[in-house]
C-alpha cells in the first residue's frame, strides 16, 4: 500500500498547496491522507472526479454521523462539547442532505438574488471607501488583514442582512458570544429578541431586504420561525466573513507579488471580475471540505471508499488539476471558462453567497489599488504569516505600507 500523507499541513507560501501535499498532487485524483488521531481518510484531488462525487447522493454532509472526518482534536472537542443550539445552527443548512437541505436552501436563496446584490454594490462602495480612509488616517505601516480585508466583508454582510448600522457591532458581538462563548445561550435568547423587533418592523413597512425576502419565502404568516431565521442570519455570518475576509487578504498578497499583472489591472479595470475569480481559484481559501460516505461508493477498479469513510476534497490541488487548466499555477485572467473553478464547491451545496463574495472582492480590489498605488509589503514576502493548515487558508496579518 502506498504510504498516506499527513493532513492538514501549513503552506509556506500563503497561494501555493502545502509543500508536503505535492505526492498527492501525483496521485490525482484520490489518494489517503492520515489525520491527527491516526483515522485514515481520502483526499480527492481530481477536478473531474471532485464534481461527480459533490453531486453523488451517497456523499453526505450530515457532520452527526459519526464517521465525520474532523481536522484537529480542537475541532472535535469544539464540535462535541459546543451548546445544543449551535450544533443545530452548524447541521441547520450546510450540515444536512437531501429534502431537508433543498428547503432550508431555498430560504437561503430568496435572499441573494442577483438583482439584490446588485443593488447593493453602492453601499459596498461606501463601506470600502471608509475602511480605506481610516486605514490612510491611522498612516502606514498598517495590517491591510485587520483594518481592510477583515472589516469589509463583515460590514458588508450587515448590510446584506439589513442589520442598520448602529446595531452592526451589537450584531457581531453577539454572534461572536454565540458561537464561541462565553455564555452562548444568554446571547442567543438576546439576539432572538433583537431579531424579533426587526422581523416586526419589516412586517410594518416592508422594504426590498434580505428579511423581507426571508419572510416572503415562508409566507407571510405570523407563524414563521423566528429561531430558523436567526439561524440563516448566524449561517451567513459564519460561512460569508472569515472566507472572503482571507480571500482578499490573500489575494493581494498575490498580487503583491506579481507587480507586472497588477499593472494590467491598473491599465484595464474592466478585467477586475474575471482576475476576482482567477485570484479566488489559485488562493483557494477552503482546503479541505469535509464530506463522510453514507454507502460504499466504487471510484474505479481499485479505489472504494466504504460506507463511514471521511473524504476531504483539497481545492489548492483540484484548482491546479492540469487536465481541467492549461499552465495551472500561473496567475491568468484571460483563460476563458474563469468561473470554472471550484473554490465555491460544486452541487446542491455551492456557496449560496458567491456572487456577494465576487462583488465584495472586487470593489475592494479595484478600490485599493486604485486609491494606494504605491501598495506594497511592509516586511520581506517570507515573513508574512500563514495560518496554521487546517480545512480553511488565510494570513494571520499582512503588513503593509504604500
Ligand atoms: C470567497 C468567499 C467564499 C468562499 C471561498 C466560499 C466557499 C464556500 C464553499 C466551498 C461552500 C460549500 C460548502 C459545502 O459544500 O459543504 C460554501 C457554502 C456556503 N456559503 Fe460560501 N464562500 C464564500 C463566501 C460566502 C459569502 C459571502 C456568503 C454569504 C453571504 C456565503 C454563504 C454560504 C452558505 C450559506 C453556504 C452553505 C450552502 C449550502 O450548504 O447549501 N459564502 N461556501
Amino acid at each position: 500500500m502506498t504510504e498516506t500523507v499527513p493532513f492538514p499541513q501549513d503552506r509556506t507560501c500563503p497561494y501555493q498547496p502545502a509543500p508536503g501535499y505535492r505526492p498527492l498532487a501525483e496521485r490525482r485524483p484520490i489518494s489517503q491522507i492520515t489525520l491527527y488521531d491516526g483515522r485514515r481518510a481520502w483526499a480527492v484531488t481530481g477536478h473531474e472526479l471532485t464534481r461527480r462525487l459533490l453531486t453523488d447522493p451517497r456523499i453526505s454532509s450530515d457532520r452527526t454521523d459519526p464517521g465525520w472526518p474532523m481536522v484537529s482534536a480542537a475541532a472535535a472537542v469544539e464540535f462535541n462539547d459546543v451548546q445544543q443550539k449551535v450544533v443545530k445552527l452548524l447541521t441547520a443548512l450546510v450540515g444536512v442532505d437531501g429534502p431537508k437541505h433543498r428547503a432550508r436552501r431555498k430560504l437561503a436563496q430568496a435572499g441573494f438574488t442577483v438583482r439584490r446584490i446588485d443593488s447593493l454594490r453602492p453601499k459596498i462602495q461606501e463601506i470600502v471607501d471608509q475602511r480605506l480612509d481610516a486605514m490612510l488616517e491611522h498612516g502606514a505601516p498598517a495590517d491591510l488583514a485587520a483594518m481592510f480585508a477583515s472589516p469589509v466583508p463583515l460590514m458588508a454582510l450587515c448590510e446584506t442582512l439589513g442589520i442598520p448600522h448602529e446595531d452592526q457591532e451589537y450584531f457581531e458581538r453577539k454572534a461572536h458570544q454565540i458561537l464561541f462563548g462565553p455564555d452562548a445561550a444568554a446571547a442567543y435568547d438576546e439576539l432572538m429578541a433583537y431579531l424579533g423587533k426587526l422581523i416586526e418592523k419589516a412586517r410594518r413597512h416592508p422594504g426590498e431586504g434580505f428579511l423581507e425576502a426571508l419572510l416572503a419565502e415562508r409566507g407571510d404568516s405570523t407563524e414563521v420561525d423566528h429561531e430558523e431565521i436567526l439561524q440563516m442570519f448566524l449561517i451567513v455570518l459564519v460561512t460569508g466573513h472569515d472566507t472572503t475576509s482571507s480571500s482578499i487578504a490573500l489575494g493581494a498578497y498575490t498580487l503583491l507579488q506579481h507587480p507586472e499583472r497588477l499593472a494590467e489591472l491598473r491599465a484595464d479595470p474592466s478585467l477586475w471580475p474575471a482576475a476576482v475569480d482567477e485570484l479566488t481559484r489559485l488562493v483557494a481559501v477552503p482546503d479541505g471540505l469535509q464530506r463522510v460516505a453514507a454507502e460504499d461508493i466504487e471510484v474505479d477498479e481499485e479505489t472504494t471508499i466504504h460506507e463511514g469513510d471521511g473524504v476531504f476534497f483539497l481545492f489548492s490541488l483540484i484548482n491546479r488539476d492540469k487536465d481541467a487548466y492549461e499552465r495551472p499555477d500561473s496567475l491568468d485572467w484571460h483563460r476563458p471558462a474563469f468561473r470554472d473553478h471550484l473554490t465555491y464547491g460544486f452541487g446542491p451545496h455551492q456557496c449560496v453567497g458567491m456572487n456577494l463574495a465576487r462583488v465584495i472582492m472586487e470593489i475592494a480590489f479595484r478600490t485599493l489599488f486604485e486609491r494606494l498605488p504605491g501598495l506594497r509589503l511592509a516586511v520581506p514576502a517570507k515573513e508574512v504569516p500563514v495560518k496554521p493548515g487546517e480545512a480553511f487558508q488565510g494570513l494571520v496579518e499582512l503588513p503593509v505600507t504604500w
